[in-house]
């Protein structure tokens, strides 16, 4: 594995970082879930992340996470780094989601009941909610670093706009946004762009560490969807995000041509999509999904050949310049 510095920060992530958002809740298996984690243990990802929601049903990828680690790697929890956040619906009544106080204390407390532990490494406000001040999620972000439930808070989605006014008011209050956590992929470019406003500019300026999330567009940048979609995928399947209208032939037509240069380079079209976005060295890490041991494998492939020559990025931005890609 190799490893990168949060931002201006001594913290070091794995360049790949498993998430747990599909595939690990109680609707799924659980012994592959744990293969998952331990396969990812073992070969350096020591980032995993989670969020209170992730499930289905919501809470039970922290849960059967809690319990991964209790089994099988109690004794390593300083090497690892856990992360979770709160911000989208998660309990009943005005209180289970959103950017309050409220929320964000009460979900803190409840991650780590689940998970079974006494800290997390990163706590993220998920979202911006639109209404509640970002002094006061802020504050809520500080005050848990300060109790010692978190060591490190994070901002998750926050629009550019908003984005400064979190770093200013997190480091005025001597707890520095360790990372920004956005979408990012081939289909979807905007946070990544090389622009002074980008999402990963702001980022990089305010000396905030920066991963991507959903980095193969939920399986979109896989050979998964060419042939049809396969039973089980995340699109089929009624419980996963990816929607059946997104399976678009734009982009499947796209996910054939790049796969072809993907080829030509000795990688599959998920190690290319991975490394290409680790070209940017402001990255700290991308999270990947996976839903089989097989399919960690294939993406740990990725570290081998991670350089684009002018050529290759040429051919792949003609690719992706073509309209309706984007997601
Ligand atoms: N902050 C936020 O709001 C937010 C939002 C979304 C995600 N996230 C984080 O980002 C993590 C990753 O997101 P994601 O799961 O959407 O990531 P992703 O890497 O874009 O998609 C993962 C899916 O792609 C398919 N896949 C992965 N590797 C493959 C391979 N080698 N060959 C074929 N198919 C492959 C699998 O689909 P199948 O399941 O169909 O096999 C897998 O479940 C989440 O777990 C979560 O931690 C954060």
């Amino acid at each position: 594995m190799q490893y990168r510095y949060c931002g201006r920060s001594g913290v070091q992530l794995p360049m790949l970082s498993l998430g747990l958002w599909h595939n690990f809740g109680s609707v799924d298996s659980y012994d592959t879930a744990c293969a998952m984690i331990l396969r990812a243990f073992d070969a350096g990802i020591c980032h995993f992340d989670l969020a209170n929601n992730y499930g289905p049903e919501p809470g039970s990828a922290e849960k059967n996470f809690g319990k991964i680690l209790r089994d099988h790697l109690q004794s390593h929890r300083d090497e690892l780094f856990i992360t979770t956040k709160a911000g989208h619906a998660m309990w009943a009544g005005v209180y289970g989601e959103g950017s309050s106080r409220k929320n964000l204390i009460a979900s803190c407390d409840q991650s780590l009941r689940r998970m079974g532990l006494e800290y997390v490494d990163v706590f993220y406000s998920h979202r911006y909610d639109g209404i509640t001040p970002i002094e006061e999620t802020m504050q809520a972000l500080v005050d848990i670093v300060r109790s010692g439930k978190a060591l490190y808070a994070g901002i998750s989605k926050y629009p550019p706009e908003l984005q400064e006014q979190c770093y200013s008011y997190l480091a005025a209050h001597d707890v520095p946004c360790l990372l920004s956590q956005y979408p990012a992929n081939m289909f979807k470019r905007g946070s990544i762009a090389h622009t002074e406003n980008s999402n990963l500019a702001i980022a990089a300026r305010n000396g905030s560490g920066f991963v991507c999330f959903s980095p193969l567009a939920q399986g979109l940048l896989t050979p998964k969807y060419l042939h049809g979609i396969p039973e089980n995928s995340r699109a089929a399947r009624a419980t996963g995000f990816l929607k059946l209208e997104q399976v678009t032939e734009e982009r499947i037509w796209a996910a054939q041509q790049l796969s072809k240069i993907a080829e030509e380079r000795g990688q599959t079209l998920p190690q290319m999509a991975l490394a290409w976005l680790l070209t940017d060295s402001r990255v700290t890490s991308v999270i990947i999904g996976a839903s089989s041991v097989a399919q960690l494998e294939d993406n740990l492939q990725t570290l081998n050949r991670l350089d684009f020559c002018d050529e290759e990025l040429a051919r792949i931005d003609c690719v992706l310049d073509k309209q309706g890609l984007a997601m």
